[in-house]
């Protein structure tokens, strides 16, 4: 994992002593990142892209239970361009799935903008996964194992930014090394990035090793970005199980948004403490009914590409 992390050259290119942020004029965005934020409603409460999870039916059932974004699951981009099985199985959506983020994954920025291209006229913005840490991450060369290469971080995002009539946000993780993981953030915003999820864990910090997230490094990169003339929404992920995770993590960090995934797996209904807007409580088993019910009236309209 550490020869990634020692990659110094990628990170500040080659024998220039400047890192790519600063050798680049900043991307040129099509509207300013608080105005698109605001054109969806400032969410609050997003559910993160989940592979084999975050479908159209769960997607809804979050919607129905307060989530305010949702995203689609990762689409490698290299599947998701030369299959249409992929795309038909794997992107779903109807008129009522909004705001909707798709979430690509991939490295070369030619065959990302493609993949985008298929999605653009049916989502709100398109992610792109730079934080996925398993290890078919690292084979497949995606996810968390480009945190390293500013350069090529920097084509991709600007590639879609430039290509795509919709904005571009990023999900990405931290580094213990402050100072770093502003490097990567600020070669994302550079970039032309309209918002940043951060996952507040190290590349490392799963599995076994998962531990409580860094909400002091969350804090600090919203306060980075909140001074920039051009500021950038921050969506907090990581750790959140419950509603008042999600309202401490907002006052602690100050952040736009928080994100979560095992937590609203397991409820789909946390971010509204499990109370439907008629009053009403529910618990898991009327849930999962409810789930299977959705599926099923949602094979019937699905506007698959
Ligand atoms: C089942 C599952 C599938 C996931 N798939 C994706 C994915 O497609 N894209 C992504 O960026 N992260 C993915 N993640 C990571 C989550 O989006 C999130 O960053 C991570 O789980 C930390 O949030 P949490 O502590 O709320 O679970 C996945 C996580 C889970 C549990």
């Amino acid at each position: 994992m550490e020869e990634l992390g020692e990659r110094k050259n990628s990170i500040l290119g080659g024998d220039d002593i400047q890192p790519v942020h600063l050798r680049k004029p900043p991307a040129q965005r099509k509207i300013r990142p608080y105005d698109f934020w605001r054109s969806i409603g400032s969410p609050k409460f997003v559910v993160a892209p989940m592979v084999d999870n975050s479908d159209l039916a769960f997607r809804m059932q979050t919607r129905n239970y307060g989530a305010t974004l949702a995203y689609t699951q990762m689409l490698n981009s290299n599947s998701f361009v030369n299959s249409k099985e992929c795309r038909s199985n794997l992107f779903q959506t109807c008129d009522e799935d909004r705001p909707l983020f798709a979430q690509l994954a991939g490295c070369e920025p030619t065959m990302i903008l493609k993949a985008a291209k298929f999605v653009e006229d049916r989502c709100d913005a398109v992610d792109m996964n730079f934080g996925c840490p398993q290890g078919i991450a690292k084979r497949g060369r995606y996810g968390a194992f480009l945190m390293e290469e500013l350069e090529l971080l920097d084509d991709i995002v600007r590639t879609l930014v430039e290509g795509l009539n919709i904005p571009v946000t990023c999900k990405t993780r931290i580094y213990h090394d402050f100072d770093r993981t502003i490097r990567l953030c600020e070669t994302l915003y550079n970039a032309g990035a309209y918002a940043l999820t951060i996952h507040g864990r190290t590349r490392e910090e799963k599995g076994q090793f998962i531990c409580k997230p860094d909400w002091d490094t969350l804090k600090r990169i919203k306060d980075h970005f909140r001074r920039k003339d051009i500021p950038i929404p921050i969506i907090a992920n990581g750790g959140i199980e419950t509603m008042d995770d999600v309202m401490r993590c907002l006052e602690y960090t100050g952040c736009d948004a928080v994100m979560t995934s095992e937590g609203i797996l397991e409820n789909p209904s946390l971010f509204s403490r499990n109370i439907t807007t008629d009053g009403i409580r529910v618990n898991q088993i009327y849930l999962a009914g409810m789930l299977v019910g959705l599926a099923f009236s949602y094979v019937t309209y699905l506007v698959g590409i």
